[in-house]
């Protein structure tokens, strides 16, 4: 950083004499500055000028605005630096952050923190309802060997990244933390606070790869509702739904092929692997693996397969428009509760092929597990 360049948004040194130049800046972009933001105002012009780009402390103000670094330059670098706070919106159509770009890297300086402020929108009901809520926080729209790092949120709202339409894209080393949300507060009748609050949500993405960060959260630790070749490793998932594919069928992508979750430890959360899709609708579901999965307390479901969704939720009859193909559950161990199945899968008729269950060892559960396919049943 240089803090007297004339490409600095603001030296926090010379406040009034370096906006002067900010100004100038405007004018006449250099193409390849460094800037340095203290304020949100300042961080249009940052996005415009520069690709190294410091966000210092930034207080976002209430009212709609946006973090938006979605038409950053070409390999450009934004570190967010300090805390980085959000005032309240009373709305669920803005997006808090927004990250586009090719080539570019998003990190933190050592200590830095992102709050969400989702103790101003949690009522225990996310998405469906009550306070206006902004429903993805970061919405990730990067391509072309860019990289997410090092971040740590939390308190986010409802969802935290919608990664949609991206490619060669990494998010790794990250703290996502939403356990603030895990109590109830005077919104949420006795219920979480925070709801629906996924950790990462994938779609209509390839070559994606999300590895070693931990998520506390209330929901999917990570979903993956369409795309290809798509990565998830090294993850610790506690509080939340576990590692998901789906729902899929009824949206506007419904293929998800080529997905491998591996070597991640899934604790206190209502399931581990899970696969569901929705009733009469269409799609495919094909080379899935869950390799080296390790779960603890999962109190409905160590295994789920459903193809029985319906407005959100399972309803018992399945049907077979979405074909599940070359599925593998490879060393998937560990404890449920008692009150939870080891193991459930409801096929629709003839549309499973290939599931394969192997070195899969899920005890405690003492609900009686439940397999339609393969035709072997659960595992033993
Ligand atoms: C948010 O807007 C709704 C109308 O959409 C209104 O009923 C509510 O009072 C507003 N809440 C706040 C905190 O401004
Ligand atoms: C994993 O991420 C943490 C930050 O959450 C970091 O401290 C650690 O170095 C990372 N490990 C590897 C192997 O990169
Ligand atoms: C799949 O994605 C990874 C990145 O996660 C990439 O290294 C690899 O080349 C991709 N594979 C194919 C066949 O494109
Ligand atoms: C299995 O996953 C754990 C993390 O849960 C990891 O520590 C271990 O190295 C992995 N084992 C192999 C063989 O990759
Ligand atoms: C088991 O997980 C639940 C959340 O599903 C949590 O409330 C409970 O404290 C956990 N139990 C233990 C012993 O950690
Ligand atoms: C599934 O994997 C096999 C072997 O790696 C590959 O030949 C096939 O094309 C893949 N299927 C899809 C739908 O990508
Ligand atoms: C199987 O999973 C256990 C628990 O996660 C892990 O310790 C072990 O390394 C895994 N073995 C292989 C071959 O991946």
């Amino acid at each position: 950083m240089h803090r007297f360049s004339l490409f600095s948004c603001l030296s926090t040194v010379v406040l009034a004499a370096t906006f002067q130049l900010a100004t100038a800046v405007d004018a006449d972009p250099p193409s390849n500055g460094v800037c340095f933001c203290t304020e949100y105002s300042q961080i249009s012009v940052a996005v415009a000028s520069c690709t190294a780009i410091t966000l210092q402390d930034i207080a976002v103000p209430d009212g709609g605005n946006s973090i938006d670094l979605s038409k950053l330059k070409d390999n450009s670098v934004v570190t967010f630096a300090g805390k980085t706070t959000f005032g309240f919106t009373n709305s669920s159509s803005f997006d808090p952050i927004i990250l586009g770009g090719k080539g570019v890297t998003i990190t933190s300086a050592p200590g830095a923190i992102i709050d969400g402020n989702g103790q101003a929108y949690w009522d225990g009901i996310g998405s469906n309802g009550g306070v206006p809520k902004p429903n993805h926080f970061i919405v990730v729209k990067l391509t072309s060997g860019s990289v997410i790092k090092n971040l740590h949120i939390r308190n986010w709202p409802v969802h935290l990244f919608t990664v949609s339409h991206c490619s060669d894209l990494v998010m790794r080393d990250m703290v996502l933390d939403n356990r603030e949300g895990d109590v109830p507060n005077a919104r949420s009748a006795g219920l979480a606070a925070a709801h629906n609050s996924d950790g990462f949500d994938v779609g209509s993405s390839t070559n994606v790869l999300i590895t070693n960060t931990t998520v506390y959260n209330q929901d999917d630790c990570v979903a993956v509702t369409s795309g290809n070749n798509i990565t998830v490793d090294n993850m610790y998932c506690s509080g939340g739904h576990g590692l998901s594919i789906g729902s899929i069928g009824g949206k506007s992508d419904n293929t998800v092929t080529n997905i491998k979750f591996s070597n991640s430890v899934v604790v206190d959360s209502s399931n581990g692997p899970r696969i569901k899709t929705n009733f009469d609708t269409t799609g495919l579901v094909s080379n899935i693996t869950y390799s080296n999965i390790s779960l603890q307390n999962i109190s409905s479901y160590g295994i789920d397969v459903q193809q029985d969704y319906l407005n959100g939720g399972p309803t018992g009859s399945p049907s077979n428009g979405v074909l599940l193909e070359n599925i593998l559950f490879d060393n998937v161990t560990g404890t449920a509760t008692s009150s939870a199945k080891n193991y459930y899968v409801l096929c629709g008729e003839g549309s499973c092929k290939n599931i394969v269950f192997q070195n899969v060892d899920i005890t405690g559960g003492q609900k009686s597990s439940s397999c339609n396919f393969p035709e072997s049943g659960c595992p033993t």
